[in-house]
């Protein structure tokens, strides 16, 4: 463990709350930063976890006026799902704060105050688009245009969601505002810089030169940032929803939502511990950890940390910014706006008792390193072959003889052989190499040590078969089954950070309680340590001062400790079990289905918009021609007299027609859209003096005219009345 530091601040990036959080959020931040905070805290480590909701910026606005209600409308719906989606899967943040608060805006205000005061930072005068109907700036989501790269109506002034290429609303074709319909003109405007190109050689030196260790995606990223040269960045803006500009003369303008939300962790840890939040952002002894998506990365070590320099006051920065990729849903990107997504919400309804579940496949599967795909059959599938059948059989089959040999009561340990000898003595390295990784935040690393313990448990107990061996020898089989439960021990200790629900489950089914460490859920009042009880056992919770956290722990027997994981006498002979119960259960095909379904569900609708607003859309002209050139060629009426499909072909079809003139073959590649029986009697229209060709060894003589929509949909062209064949089109 990090001696350098007496504490540790855990942030996992503000969800904005304009939508439900869904599993690529889960995986990036909150899952893994989860797992680091409950393992420090049974670790003994004073840890303060602090998130809370983003509530400021313009996809809010946005979603209030589709909605027809204020932001604070849409902000207090979707903080209250948030937060219960977090406790629903276990994620209990110390405070879970909301960025509309008073205390944030008191705070938010006063941090750019101060910077004013001291001159940090720099004005500048823009031209910035207006909505002179609804006189107000335009944010760049509230200009729709034509897109000047694809052509597609209702491009956004930032981004064209059609072509997905980022855009300024200077580019749209035919800008329009969302408010009014008016078309934009351009006004001045000033707001204030804070000019990052300052900060540039501090941050070269600060991350560059002393945070080689920062993973790679991250460290990448603040290098081709600071390479690339820092801009002066803008940080108010001209909106009516956020923090107030607190300067005079600033109406209309609110703190840009990039700066007032990181200064909320601060905000939040001051509402919960408004006495002694200093300890926690300004001491060099606290470790200070943002747990992010890859998209933040900017913000949490460029940004932020130039904004705390600048205020100065002995802030202390990021220790470490373990970002992740991005997670992707049966191989297409997550996107809210398209609903491809698993809510945490839903999917806490659709799988109740299962929240281990997601957590331990979103771990498994963790965008650590890239991005990284989540598919229902994987889901199952881990649950089936690794959770079920792995760690559930193995504990089950040890509970379940324990109970049928030894009512329950764990057999004494007779003399050890060498292969109960070669189990336990691997779990001491699974240890060492679980902690390695979880401290170097590669939890998807660390959750394969855990289950390699749950392996090595299940093997020892398919090769030792104490089921037979208790036909011959009890005191054999009682030694086999002593050194399973002290796995199921070990098990306990080491999947508390992963699947805690689980976790709990197995205390409760081994009669143990385990030292979960100490919150500050309670605010200012002195620190508890809480042990996380079995059944029917008391919760004991020792008050401690922090620096003091493991007084009282190791004295009762019956209580598990992170640093005994690995001892072999973790469940001393004689301690009385509890009845077995499921710790995993099979998840079956008709679960998995009902949620492809509701994806198919929603591809579908996807793509048959897409299809309808393709229809809508035509190519454009074609250079122009002569009469002379449209003379040359000879269109007429023919009549289809039998139609076949040409074999092996998917698209082919073979037209036998009377032209009029004569009976000839066409090849036409209408199989797609026609069968030979939609074909025969009906009359076309045919270019007749098309050079003959062959088509799969068929010679073509003409061919069919067809219209195409541009979704790819073509019908064949037919006069308005039946016509003599042969009639002359032009
Ligand atoms: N709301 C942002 C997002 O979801 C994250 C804000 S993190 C904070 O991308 F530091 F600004 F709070
Ligand atoms: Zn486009």
């Amino acid at each position: 463990m990090d001696r350098k530091f007496k504490r540790t601040l855990v942030t996992c990036a503000l969800p904005y709350a304009n939508g439900p959080v869904h599993i690529g959020h889960l995986a990036g931040v909150y899952v893994p930063a989860d797992i680091y905070v409950r393992y420090l805290r049974m670790r003994g480590e004073d840890v303060l976890y602090v998130c809370g909701s983003d509530e400021h910026g313009v996809p809010i606005t946005i979603k209030a006026r589709q909605q027809g209600c204020t932001p604070q409308d849409i902000v207090d719906q979707y903080h209250r799902i948030i937060k219960d989606s977090f406790s629903g899967l276990g994620i209990n943040f110390d405070i879970y704060g909301r960025t509309s608060s008073d205390v944030h805006d008191r705070n938010a205000s006063g941090f750019f105050r101060k910077l004013y005061d001291e001159g940090k930072f720099v004005t500048r005068e823009s031209e910035q688009y207006y909505d002179p109907e609804a006189k107000t700036f335009l944010a760049d989501r509230y200009i729709v245009g034509t897109c000047p790269k694809c052509g597609a109506e209702g491009a956004y002034g930032d981004q064209c969601e059609k072509c997905g290429s980022t855009l300024s609303p200077e580019e749209l074709i035919n800008p329009k505002s969302k408010l009014s319909g008016a078309e934009p003109v351009k006004k001045k405007t000033t707001h204030w810089y804070l000019p990052l190109d300052q900060y540039e050689k501090w941050l070269s030196e600060w991350i560059l030169d002393g945070h080689k260790e920062w993973r790679s995606n991250v460290y990448g990223q603040c290098k081709s940032w600071i390479d690339g040269g820092l801009q002066p960045r803008a940080v108010s803006r001209d909106l009516d929803w956020g923090v107030p500009v607190p300067v005079e003369g600033a109406e209309g303008k609110v703190l840009y939502v990039w700066f007032d939300a990181p200064i909320g962790y601060i905000s939040n840890t001051q509402e919960l511990l408004p006495q002694s939040w200093e300890k926690w952002w300004k001491s060099e002894d606290t470790k200070l950890v943002h747990f992010i998506g890859k998209d933040n990365i900017v913000f949490h070590c460029i940004v932020f940390p130039s904004m705390l320099k600048a205020y100065g006051d002995g802030y202390i920065l990021p220790d470490n910014v373990p970002a992740n990729e991005f997670l992707n849903l049966e191989g297409d990107k997550i996107s809210t706006s398209k609903n491809w997504a698993v809510w945490a919400h839903e999917y806490i309804k659709d799988f109740p008792g299962k929240e281990d579940v997601i957590r331990y496949v979103l771990t498994a599967n963790a965008p650590e390193t890239k991005d990284n795909d989540f598919s229902w059959k994987d889901f199952q599938a881990r649950n089936n072959s690794e959770l079920v059948a792995i760690f559930g059989n193995f504990v089950n089959r040890a509970v379940v003889l324990t109970h049928k040999y030894f009512d329950g009561k764990v057999p004494a340990c007779g003399e050890l052989q060498d292969i109960d000898r070669e189990a336990l003595g691997e779990i001491p390295a699974l240890r060492e190499s679980l902690e390695k990784n979880i401290e170097g935040y590669h939890f998807r690393e660390a959750l394969k040590d855990a289950m390699s313990i749950a392996r090595v448990g299940n093997k020892y107990i398919s090769d030792t078969e104490p089921w037979k061996v208790a036909k011959t020898d009890m005191e054999r089989t009682g030694t086999i089954l002593n050194v399973c439960l002290q796995i199921c021990a070990d098990l306990a200790i080491a999947f508390e950070p992963f699947t805690p629900f689980a976790a709990e489950r197995l205390r409760n089914m081994l009669g143990v309680s385990i030292f979960a460490g100490y919150d500050h859920r309670a605010g200012e009042q002195e620190t508890v340590n809480t042990y996380k009880a079995g059944e029917g056992m008391a919760i004991h919770t020792v008050s401690a001062s922090c620096e003091d956290a493991q007084c009282g722990v190791g004295t009762d027997e019956s209580i598990l400790t992170w640093s005994r994981l690995g001892d072999s006498d973790l469940l001393p002979a004689g301690h009385q079990l509890n009845q077995a119960e499921l710790l995993f259960a099979k998840i079956e095909d008709e679960a998995i289905n009902a949620q492809l379904s509701r994806l198919d569900a929603i591809r579908a609708e996807r793509e048959a918009a897409a299809k309808a607003e393709a229809a809508k859309t035509v190519t454009p002209q074609k250079e122009e021609c002569t009469f002379e050139d449209f003379q040359k060629m000879d269109i007429r009426t023919a009549t289809v007299l039998e139609a076949e499909r040409v074999p092996k072909t998917d698209k082919l079809l073979k037209l036998s027609i009377d032209t009029g003139i004569d009976k000839r073959t066409i090849v036409s590649g209408i199989a797609e859209f026609y069968s030979p029986e939609d074909m025969v009697g009906k009359q076309i229209c045919i270019l007749a003096n098309l050079a003959p060709r062959k088509i799969r060894g068929i010679e073509s003589r003409g061919m069919i005219l067809m219209a195409r929509q541009n979704d790819g949909k073509m019908r064949f062209i037919t006069p308005a009345e039946v016509l003599s064949n042969g009639a002359e089109i032009g």
